[in-house]
């Protein structure tokens, strides 16, 4: 099988490529520049801005694929003119969209596949809502054979899946308390890149799959202190000390914070996976967090460079904490 990554360069995008060429799947990843991660063995790589339907075009000279895989679709205008250059030229077409499409509050619990989308004011989810809902016409209307997938929270060790980063582990080892929204018990889910990958690449070239919107996570539940007390068992940290301030606190001392924690990180994200399930026979996540949290404190701690403390945001945890 022949695919093609667009933008495929990125966390999920690059342990999908890995994945895929480990199972035998000819993989050509397009990127605007030297991707800042170096490509797995075995894939090719084409020079294009995937935005630029003209220079795509020439890019892949007329090159047919059995699946084109869009990672970097953000708006509209990033898509419009996917439907038209693939119909024909690909056996399926997938847009990878996000989970924070579901309109929040989630009215009923766990969240499937067609729990409503719906966000007017968030503009990544709203612009993702709008995508799928461009392609779904051409879906509808004419033969373009689209696949959404839905990515929820996913990291690997190059990223500390918390709003606060590495401030928080820095707190956390100086003994300082962290601030851990709401009363840290919404309940949250990640999934390790390698995760995501070994879900997502049986979907390539699946028949089942075309037409269907398909959620792919571990579906681990976590809540926000589990996920905080984690990392500081991963960092070292024996006695960490969580402090809970409501969302609405935490947005008036951290502005770049309060969209999403409104409309995304407050809310309870509990995920029914059965269609991921049904359509990849098998599958089953096999990084538990506490390994993931351990691999992405060793890559921090092997790199003193990544240490950086935001220290507008560690004021204004002591501003939260009335210690400032
Ligand atoms: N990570 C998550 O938790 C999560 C959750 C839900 C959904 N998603 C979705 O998953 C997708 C991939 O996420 P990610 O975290 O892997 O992204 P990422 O790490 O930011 O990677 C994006 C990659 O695409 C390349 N790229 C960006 N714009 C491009 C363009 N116009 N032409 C060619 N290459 C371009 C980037 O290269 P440059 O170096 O050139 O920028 C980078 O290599 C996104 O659509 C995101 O919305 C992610």
């Amino acid at each position: 099988m022949k695919v093609l990554f667009l933008g495929g360069a990125g966390m999920i995008g690059s342990a999908a490529a890995a994945e895929a060429v480990r199972r035998g799947i000819e993989v050509t990843v397009v990127t605007r520049g030297e991707p800042r991660r170096p490509l797995a063995p075995g894939v090719r790589r084409l020079a294009a801005d995937v935005r630029d339907t003209t220079a795509l075009r020439e890019a892949l000279g007329g090159e047919e694929f059995d699946a084109v895989v869009n990672w970097v679709g953000f708006t509209p205008d990033d898509v419009r003119g996917h439907p038209e250059l693939f119909t024909g030229a690909t056996g399926q077409y997938v847009f990878i969209s996000t989970c924070s499409v579901f309109g929040r509050p989630v009215p009923n619990l766990p969240i499937t596949e067609s729990s409503p989308r719906r966000q007017p004011v968030f503009g990544y989810a709203r612009d993702k809502v709008a995508c799928e809902v461009l392609l779904e016409d051409r879906y509808r209307s004419a033969d373009f054979p689209l696949t959404i997938v839905r990515p929820f929270h996913t990291y690997d060790r190059t990223v500390i899946p918390s709003l606060a980063g590495w401030t928080a582990i820095d707190r956390m080892r100086r003994g300082r308390p962290v601030v851990v929204h709401g009363d840290g018990t919404s309940l949250w889910s990640l999934t390790h890149s390698s995760d995501f990958a070994r879900a997502f690449v049986p979907l390539l070239g699946n028949g089942h799959a075309l037409g269907e919107s398909v959620n792919v996570l571990s579906g681990d539940i976590l809540t926000w202190d589990q996920i905080h007390l984690t990392l500081a068992a991963a960092a070292g940290v024996r006695s960490p000390v969580l402090r809970h301030r409501s969302s609405e606190s935490i947005a008036e001392e951290v502005p770049g914070w309060g969209e999403v924690l409104e409309h995304d990180f407050r809310h309870s994200m509990l995920f029914d996976t059965s269609k991921l399930r049904a359509l990849v026979p098998g599958f089953a996540p096999e990084v538990s967090f506490s390994e993931g949290a351990r691999e992405v404190l060793a890559h921090y701690d092997a790199d003193p460079a990544l240490h950086v403390v935001n220290a507008a945001l560690d004021s204004a945890m002591d501003r939260l904490l009335g210690e400032a």
